[in-house]
């Protein structure tokens, strides 16, 4: 087995940059160097060290591009690919208007696929080789969505969306149904190589309370599975929820009393959450998804990310297309700096990778495995040119330091600053 021996600079992650300083849990070398060896991270280090002590090794020199784990989207529906940037709605119209429609297309496994290839592309070529997706209702989709990952040799994570209510006879299932079909997804993907399962209803609005028992149900059978939902996205949404589940308490418990929260649930957007459910969320260890884009274009609000870190509550960063504007995990992380911002929270350029990596590896139980430049990581890896357009380049030149010089890439960067994916150990 050849090593390879990738030279760049590198940024290292010891530590939550939200619960410690940065400055105690980053490490940035300017000539870093990491080894591959069979799809892993076997080592990383000082250049020169490096090449010392591996002189057999295949080198690969980046100059002054940054070796960064690749970007972990922790909430994206791939179904809504070809319907982003669609115009002018909130949260229900936008769903009734544009993805239902949508999705319905996705029950004809061939444009499933067509979808699900053209997604996983468009994802590894913004620096994203890892996501938690939601597939339609239909099976097929998840199908498509495991089988392009699978021909990428990505990490994914996904699961079948289970709807028996307030949603087009098309995409609707049933308790049973849903409970059925999610099982046998689960015993035909999840664990298979690199794939694995999230039980998906995709949220108390369009699910009744059999149905969100039976997967709570399912959960129970199956806890080694993650559980991914929407919770408290928009007001309009909440008034919703509180009149279909009258006796509950708030948004938070329409999950917990039919057994869908617990530490492996990811708990998308929760914008708008009651002191109750906070600390709810942070005692049973849950992950809820900050998903910046979406937020804003969508109308949702402003995600309290200082507050909610504050309070002990486990994070991870997301498109989520098509109600994300944009497949970029930089433009995400910008996107979350200008809401932190508006809430008066100044977050660190570390704070801002962090979550597009090591947060989000969190968030799906993930850790040390994907979103992590360290030994033992599966080589899953996004190079990043610091100076990918005149615009960005003519501010990195006269950067103080290197988190100046990252900063104008996280804030205007795009595709075009991903030099090149690694996945589990390959160039893509
Ligand atoms: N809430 C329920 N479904 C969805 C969806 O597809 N996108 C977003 N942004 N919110 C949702
Ligand atoms: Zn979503």
């Amino acid at each position: 087995m050849t090593d390879t021996l990738l030279l760049g600079q590198t940024l290292c992650f010891s530590g939550d940059p939200f619960q410690a300083p940065w400055q105690e849990v980053t490490t940035h070398r300017r000539d870093g160097a990491v080894l591959l060896r069979g799809g892993q991270i076997a080592e990383v280090g000082a250049r020169a060290a490096l090449c010392q002590a591996h002189p057999g090794a295949k080198i690969v020199d980046y100059g002054a591009d940054l070796i960064v784990p690749g970007f972990v989207d922790a909430h994206v529906h791939y179904p809504q690919t070809a319907i982003i940037a669609s115009w002018g709605k909130r949260l229900i119209d936008w769903l009734n208007s544009y993805t239902f429609p949508e999705e319905m297309r996705l029950a004809d496994p061939d444009y499933a696929a067509k979808i699900a290839g053209r997604y996983l592309d468009i994802a590894l070529s913004h620096g994203t080789t890892t996501m938690a997706s939601y597939c339609t209702s239909a099976p097929a989709s998840v199908t498509a969505y495991f089988e392009a990952a699978q021909a990428r040799g990505m990490r994914v994570v996904g699961g079948k969306t289970c709807m028996d209510r307030n949603a087009p006879d098309g995409l609707i299932d049933t308790a049973q149904s849903a409970y059925d079909d999610s099982k046998d997804l689960i015993d035909t993907w999840h664990g298979r190589g690199r794939l694995s399962y999230a039980i998906t209803p995709r949220f108390s609005p369009t699910s009744t309370p059999e149905q969100l028992a039976a997967l709570g149900g399912l959960w129970q059978e199956r806890p080694d599975c993650l559980m991914q939902t929407h919770l408290s996205e928009q007001t309009e949404e909440i008034a919703w929820v509180r009149s279909l589940f009258p006796e509950a308490r708030d948004y938070l418990e329409t999950y917990a009393q039919f057994g869908l929260l617990g530490a492996r649930g990811l708990y998308g957007h929760a914008i708008h959450l009651e002191p109750r459910e906070i600390d709810q969320l942070a005692d049973v260890g849950a992950s809820v998804v900050h998903c910046p884009t979406s937020n804003t274009f969508i109308g949702s609000g402003l995600f309290d990310l200082m507050g909610l870190a504050q309070a002990g509550v486990s994070m991870g960063l997301a498109t989520d297309i098509g109600g994300g504007s944009n497949f970029s995990m930089l433009r995400t992380m910008a996107a979350a700096y200008e809401v932190a911002q508006l809430r008066g929270q100044a977050l660190h350029p570390a704070q801002l990778m962090w979550l597009a990596s090591e947060g989000s590896a969190k968030a799906l139980h993930l850790s040390g495995t994907i979103g992590h430049l360290g030994a033992g990581a599966e080589a899953d890896l996004c190079i990043l040119n610091l100076s990918s357009t005149t615009a960005i380049a003519q501010r990195y030149e006269h950067a103080n330091d290197f988190w100046e010089s990252l900063f104008p890439t996280v804030m205007m960067g795009d595709d075009r600053a991903i030099r090149q994916v690694w996945v589990a150990g390959v160039p893509v």
